[in-house]
């Protein structure tokens, strides 16, 4: 039996024949071993080919071989990596990481920085790194980048600036975005817990309630576009895809973080998901048991769906068992199903970056209660109406950028339902991944989710949240669920674990 296990085991890992063989012979704790070493394999080979060709820059091209300093050279690859190297356990990738981290200098970055990206990357990435290992330097690197975004707040409304300029210690940018002023709050909480300074999180709160106290023409749901001298709204966009998503997120998750789950977060976060189902939540014409979550302008929908917009069954699953609401569980399960139907339908198994599909008449088959209109969009091709014939919707923008979304929400959903189906996606997604983006070094995101040759379709780019994200949430899935446990920890947007307080 044992001799049979270790043969078995060979040929699992060598790719044959997965399934049958673990079903013989192969319990599920090894199984799930195994595919934590396959996750922990590609994001050591992911982060050697950083070290090798793109050492102390922003980031890998993962065909180029070439390093690109895409984020102001803020070695964003490197911050962001941190935690997952520690909890993957690998050691000497994790020190690689201090060490750039240790000699950067952020107060002489000269470039208009990303608010949001540098707060959920540089700063969280920092944050959760220095709880986890207590390294020092860690520390100091974060309240130095606390401190240059801090300077964005001092604007009439309290709403940060977009981009902030460390040497030259500006900020700037008004036209704000409601994701990015709304993304910060657990990272400046949590630089206030360390730091033992108020300031961070009073500022970040004081955007929470700014917002809550303006008027909104569905409760809960804040169009996107704001003006962070008047504070007045640029139109009518609502969307839990990009531009919204996280500042939803970052209510819910700030009231798990607290541990206050009566508090204005909360009471804020019940609203918006509220009149999400009422008014947002829709399903595909003669497909009625797919939901999809579309974009709102008003009184119209517009029937389109991101792959960003797949974190959302993660945060309804949280946001149900926290807030015990038990139907939101439900609709998690539903928008996760057409999530994982975007993946299973492409010629790689890979999910697209944006779907559009046809929506029902709310007045009949619809889950939405009110009988909102859906915009007209442009004709679509031969191909994406045979496609939206079969599937019910069809694919929009075909790339796919080594998004963690889907796989975010299969880990969720994982953990509070115990669905072992869960798992077994995720590592068909992770195969996936492996096959169509291998490069010769690293992985890279691709053209085309349908592109049949591979070589023709790597678009040389790996995002630090491959990383940061994708693979961590992946080697999570494959965890038992006492590993980094939704008790003890709360992930911030780019997958950062922060301990609850
Ligand atoms: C599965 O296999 C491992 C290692 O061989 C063993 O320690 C564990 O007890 C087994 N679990 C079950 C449920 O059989
Ligand atoms: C970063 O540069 C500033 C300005 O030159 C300097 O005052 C500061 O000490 C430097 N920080 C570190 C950690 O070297
Ligand atoms: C597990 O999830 C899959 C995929 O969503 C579903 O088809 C199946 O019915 C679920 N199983 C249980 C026992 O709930
Ligand atoms: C790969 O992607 C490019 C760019 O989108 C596209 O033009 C090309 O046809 C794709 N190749 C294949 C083989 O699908």
């Amino acid at each position: 039996m044992v001799n049979y296990g270790k043969w078995c085991l060979a040929i699992c890992i060598i790719g044959w024949f997965t399934l049958p063989c673990t079903q013989a012979a192969v319990n599920t704790t090894t199984l799930n071993y195994m595919r934590r070493q396959a996750v922990r394999r590609v994001t050591q080979r992911a982060w050697q080919a950083y070290i090798t060709h793109a050492r102390g820059f922003d980031e890998l091209r993962p065909v180029g071989c070439e390093g690109v300093d895409n984020f102001g050279g803020l070695r964003i690859m490197a911050i962001d990596s941190l935690d997952t190297l520690w909890m993957m356990g690998l050691e000497n990738e994790f020190w690689e990481a201090v060490e750039l981290a240790r000699g950067v200098n952020f107060t002489q970055v000269d470039g208009d920085l990303s608010f949001f990206e540098t707060g959920i990357r540089v700063l969280g990435g920092l944050i959760s790194a220095y709880e986890l290992s207590q390294v020092q330097v860690l520390k100091d690197r974060a309240v130095e980048i606390g401190d240059v975004l801090l300077r964005a707040f001092d604007t009439p409304t309290g709403l940060p600036n977009s981009r902030v300029n460390p040497r030259r210690n500006q900020a700037l940018g008004t036209d704000v975005v409601l994701a990015e002023v709304g993304t910060i709050q657990l990272e400046m909480a949590k630089l206030s817990q360390i730091t033992g300074n108020p300031v961070y999180n009073e500022k970040a709160q004081e955007v929470i309630t700014f917002i809550n106290s303006l008027e909104t023409y569905l409760p809960g749901l804040v169009p996107v576009f704001i003006d962070a001298n008047t504070g007045e709204f640029r139109g009518d966009l609502v969307t839990f895809g990009a531009l919204g998503d996280s500042y939803y997120e970052y209510l819910i998750k700030y009231a798990a973080m607290t541990r206050n789950t009566k508090g204005i977060h909360s009471q804020m976060y019940q609203q918006a998901i509220d009149s999400m189902g009422l008014y947002m939540l829709t399903t595909a014409k003669n497909h009625p048991d797919d939901w999809y979550l579309p974009e709102l302008h008003r009184d119209t929908i517009r029937p389109t769906m991101q792959h960003l917009t797949c974190f959302a069954p993660g945060m309804l699953a949280l946001g149900s068992d926290i807030l015990n609401r038990p139907a939101d569980l439900g609709v998690a399960k539903q928008l996760l199903k057409s999530c994982i139907n975007f993946y299973q339908h492409t010629a790689t198994g890979l999910g697209p970056e944006e779907i559009g599909f046809d929506p029902s008449d709310p007045t009949t088959d619809g889950t939405s209660k009110q009988a909102f209109q859906s915009c007209t969009t442009k004709p679509l091709t031969k191909d994406q109406e045979s496609w939206q014939r079969k599937h019910g919707y069809y694919v929009k923008s075909p790339s796919y950028i080594l998004r963690p979304e889907t796989i975010e929400s299969l880990l969720y959903l994982y953990r509070y339902t115990g669905n072992v189906s869960y798992q077994a996606m995720g590592w068909r997604f992770f195969e996936s991944i492996e096959h169509h983006t291998r490069t010769s070094v690293a992985y890279s995101s691709i053209h085309d989710v349908n592109a049949r040759s591979r070589s023709e379709n790597l678009s040389d780019s790996m995002p630090s949240f491959f990383l940061a994200e994708t693979l961590k949430y992946l080697y999570l899935l494959f965890s038992d669920k006492s590993v980094f446990s939704f008790r003890d920890y709360v992930f911030n947007t780019e997958a950062h674990p922060f301990k609850i307080m």
